[in-house]
């Protein structure tokens, strides 16, 4: 009952720091160094999945930026996360539980005081959106085993995943049986998906779907929820709002039509980069971008909203996900009427923005148009239109910046325990490093984000949202650490 007092009175930095201290004080080796972005030249090449997209275009006329995204991403002739190896210093980006198992820790810290927060529920399921290599769940399971009382109610593990690769990855990862591997793409016959068991985790089943609405867990079970860069990959529709005030769809098209081209370029200003916002290798690209002669079904069905038309001038441009919007809906129905809870962490703004549609390829931001499924594409999370999805389902709080999260939820404190346990001076400093690298506004600390859904009865707001912003106590205080 330790945590709920201290939540009840008051929300310290002690909090989460006490439960650290449980955590098991040794590194695991997934550190690795920061990449550089540039903007990359494309070398281009008609691969199948690129006169895919081309033979569809030619048939139906310009596709939408979504439509492209998802080929380019998901499409089973070479999307680009039907593919395994894309992430670290060998892949195209790296992600925050990859620099640090401190990330995936003090996460698991999160929901042990929220489980705690809400009378230790005897029942609950670990869900991830979008797990990559399986190891923010991994980190965060061997955390929670800390935790006796809180991994003895953990029921089952529910992965939503469309890459067969990653599936794979993620099974090796949990530890599952060698003898299921092969399995983690089938289904039983009546629809399931086949179970693997976690022998790593506690013999804790899992379970691998392509949609949220596939999992199907007892009523009774509590959902303890992660997305962590998730939602950056669903697809987004892009238009710009016209001299006469009308929402024009933006298109992609094959390069050699006679439709004028657009001459687009990204705002976005992700971490610890230097990039340039013009997208090299334009004129060698297969497709380009191009406005739709008229307004498309797309554009009078999500640009209806009076939120766009009152918030953007002339010649703006906006990109909405309808998909986010959907799943978030779906989310945020099943934390509340399941008394869950979730935290979704990614890159983004609390509001709309326009131009943040780009590839990633070998850490340097790229022409998003340019040899599909050879890349990352992404976009800023629009985490107003989130909040928007969930309103009357969940309550949302934040989004607050990573940095600060992460602060409020001890990780310094984290961070001295693994200095102290290693005297390795190269350990020392890549551990820092790390810890700067997820922290620092300059770095991962403020283009991240994280936003918190709890159920709509919930009282009080979760921790640390509802600490008083006081500055002091999310500064970074990185002189004190002694190498
Ligand atoms: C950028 S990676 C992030 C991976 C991991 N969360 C991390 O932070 O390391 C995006 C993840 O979402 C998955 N994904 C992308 N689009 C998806 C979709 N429509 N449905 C399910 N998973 C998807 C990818 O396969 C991948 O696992």
């Amino acid at each position: 009952m330790l945590v709920r007092n201290i939540f009840k009175g008051h929300i310290g930095q002690q909090c989460p720091n006490i439960l650290l201290q449980r955590l098991v004080t040794k590194q695991h080796p997934h550190a690795s160094p920061a990449p550089s972005y540039t903007t990359a030249a494309a070398k281009e090449e008609l691969t199948p999945l690129a006169k895919h997209i081309r033979d569809i275009i030619l048939a139906t006329g310009p596709i939408s930026v979504a439509k492209y995204m998802q080929l380019a991403l998901t499409s089973p002739i070479g999307g680009y996360y039907t593919k395994g190896q894309i992430f670290g210093k060998e892949g195209d980006f790296i992600t925050s539980p990859e620099i640090s198992q401190m990330f995936g820790e003090v996460l698991a810290v999160w929901y042990v005081l929220h489980w705690e927060l809400m009378g230790q529920p005897p029942k609950t399921v670990f869900v991830e959106l979008g797990p990559g290599r399986g190891t923010l769940m991994d980190d965060m399971l061997r955390a929670a085993k800390r935790f006796k009382e809180f991994f003895a109610t953990i029921q089952s593990i529910h992965l939503v995943e469309r890459s067969p690769e990653l599936r794979r990855l993620q099974h090796d990862k949990l530890g599952c049986d060698p003898q299921t591997t092969k399995n983690v793409n089938d289904k039983n016959d009546n629809g399931t998906p086949v179970e693997s068991v976690s022998k790593a985790r506690g013999s804790l089943p899992v379970k691998w779907y392509d949609l949220l609405e596939e999992i199907d867990v007892d009523i009774d079970c509590v959902p303890l929820v992660m997305a962590h860069e998730f939602f950056d990959a669903l697809p987004i529709y892009k238009f710009e709002k016209s001299n006469a005030g009308v929402w024009s769809e933006i298109l992609v098209d094959v390069a050699d039509s006679d439709s004028e081209p657009m001459d687009m370029r990204t705002t976005a200003k992700p971490s610890n980069t230097q990039h340039k916002s013009i997208f090299d290798g334009t004129e060698s690209c297969n497709f380009k971008f191009v406005k739709a002669r008229n307004v498309t079904s797309n554009a009078a069905m999500i640009m209806r909203n009076e939120a766009f038309n009152s918030r953007f001038d002339k010649g703006d441009h906006v990109e909405v996900s309808p998909e986010s919007a959907r799943v978030m809906a779906q989310l945020a129905d099943w934390i509340s009427t399941r008394n869950g809870m979730g935290l979704i962490m990614d890159y983004g703004q609390d509001w709309t923005q326009g131009d943040t549609f780009r590839g990633v390829r070998s850490h340097k931001f790229a022409n998003p148009l340019s040899m599909p499924g050879s890349m990352d594409l992404t976009a800023d999370v629009d985490f107003s239109y989130l909040r928007y999805a969930a309103s009357n389902k969940a309550q949302c709080h934040g989004p607050i910046e990573q940095g600060k999260f992460l602060h409020a939820m001890g990780i310094q404190a984290r961070l001295q325990h693994l200095l102290q346990a290693t005297t390795d001076t190269k350990v020392q400093k890549d551990l820092v490093d790390c810890y700067r690298r997820l922290t620092d506004p300059h770095s991962m600390g403020r283009i991240y984000k994280v936003l918190a859904v709890m159920p709509t009865d919930i009282k009080k707001a979760p921790i640390p949202f509802a600490l008083p912003s006081k500055e002091e106590l999310n500064k970074p205080k990185i002189e004190k650490i002694t190498r």
